[in-house]
């Protein structure tokens, strides 16, 4: 008989302690009787541009729709091509599609986890114009080097830092690094709405006001269209519910941070792939993501003991149906390959206790005592 449960992630616990400023906010966006574009997204877009040091944020409807709409007010064309990791949630590779470019994948490197820059040039071709970084898991790639390598190559940077929000490497955060840093509040995010929510942070005013208008059909002013856009508006009570969150957002992270640190000295030792981070700030531990042979036993074993994990991602970027070509893959990332076949992730968000972590760890390591 099992007599702990420790779930991934509870959604319906993790803010209990905020419902009554959350019922202030609700109650505030009700009576004012403004729901799409008002002023809560007006201010939630100051605080959260302050927040990552970013001149401008642009409030949109998801986390793909932010990537869709910055590489649109960045001026892709059809059959663009777009150099992004191999290793990432599927949206990064569908919101280039939807955008009208081709995705070209490439490893990652194994440390990181995240795009590997010495594999960036031998992809660029005559048609490449974009470098996609993924900030993947909450930890900053290596911008100063993918920057080089765009600057070179004259290729426009986007990040997606749907999982790095407060992420920063050398003092500057997640999505400063180029013209748009694209951001998911999605529910399980660090920083996640009650619902889909998104925005594209940027120091471009130009930009932001191309995407201002293509957030809202494409319209220059209530009646008129200057091109075609969509229909991707953060609403009002998510851009309330957002504000009351943005300040914990900190806090939340320095706990992330901590239960990171106390995995890598609980599992120590173990024939693990742990992540690596290097300064204090550069991760903000979305996800702990380790890599291990006899990946599924592992959970299996976890499992029985009453530890639920997740495995992010069980499929490489390059290998999904939509990027095949008669049914062979067309782009070869065997390291992605490898941890994908090698990934588990284990259960850290700010309201795990030391005691659920504990047990975490422990049956971490009775697996590999029986082994
Ligand atoms: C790396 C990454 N990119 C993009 C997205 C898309 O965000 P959304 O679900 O808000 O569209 C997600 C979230 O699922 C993600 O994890």
């Amino acid at each position: 008989m099992v007599d702990t449960y420790i779930p991934f992630l509870d959604l319906s616990t993790r803010d209990q302690g905020l419902v009554a400023e959350l019922s202030e906010a609700f109650a505030r966006v009700i009576s004012r009787g403004r729901f799409v574009l008002g002023p809560e997204v007006t201010a939630f877009e100051r605080e959260f541009a302050t927040f990552c040091g970013a001149r401008e944020a642009v409030g949109v409807a998801s986390g793909t729709d932010a990537l869709i709409l910055a590489l649109r007010s960045l001026g892709i064309s059809p059959g663009d091509e777009v150099i992004t990791p191999a290793l990432s949630a599927p949206p990064t590779a569908v919101a280039v599609s939807l955008a009208g470019g081709r995705p070209v994948f490439v490893d990652i490197h194994p440390e990181t986890r995240c795009i590997d820059p010495d594999k960036i040039e031998e992809a660029i071709g005559p048609r490449t114009r974009f470098l996609l970084v993924v900030h993947l898991y909450g930890r900053v790639a290596d911008m100063r080097e993918l920057a080089r390598i765009a600057d070179e190559h004259g290729l426009a940077i986007v990040e997606d830092c749907a999982q790095a929000h407060g992420a920063r490497a050398h003092g500057r955060s997640a999505g400063t690094w180029s013209r748009a840093g694209c951001y998911s509040f999605y529910p399980t995010k660090n920083l996640g709405a009650y619902g889909d929510g998104g925005a594209v942070i940027t120091d471009d005013t130009e930009l932001a006001r191309r995407l201002r208008r293509l957030r809202d059909y494409g319209r220059v002013d209530r009646d008129r269209l200057g091109e075609i856009g969509m229909n991707s508006r953060l609403d009002e009570l998510q851009a309330s519910f957002l504000r009351v969150k943005l300040r914990r957002l900190e806090e939340w992270n320095r706990r992330r941070r901590e239960l990171a640190r106390r995995y890598r000295e609980g599992l120590e030792g173990l024939p693990l792939d742990l992540p690596a981070w290097d300064g204090e700030e550069d991760h903000c531990f979305h996800l702990f993501a380790i890599g291990c042979d006899k990946r599924d036993e592992l959970r299996l074993h976890l499992e029985g003991k009453g530890i639920e994990t997740a495995v992010h991602y069980p499929v490489p970027l390059h290998l999904h149906d939509p990027y095949l070509e008669g049914g062979r893959p067309v782009f070869s990332c065997p390291e992605a390959e490898r941890f994908c076949a090698r990934a588990v992730s284990l259960p850290l968000h700010p309201s795990l206790t030391d005691e659920e972590q504990d047990a975490v760890i422990l049956a971490v390591r009775d697996f590999y005592r029986r082994r």
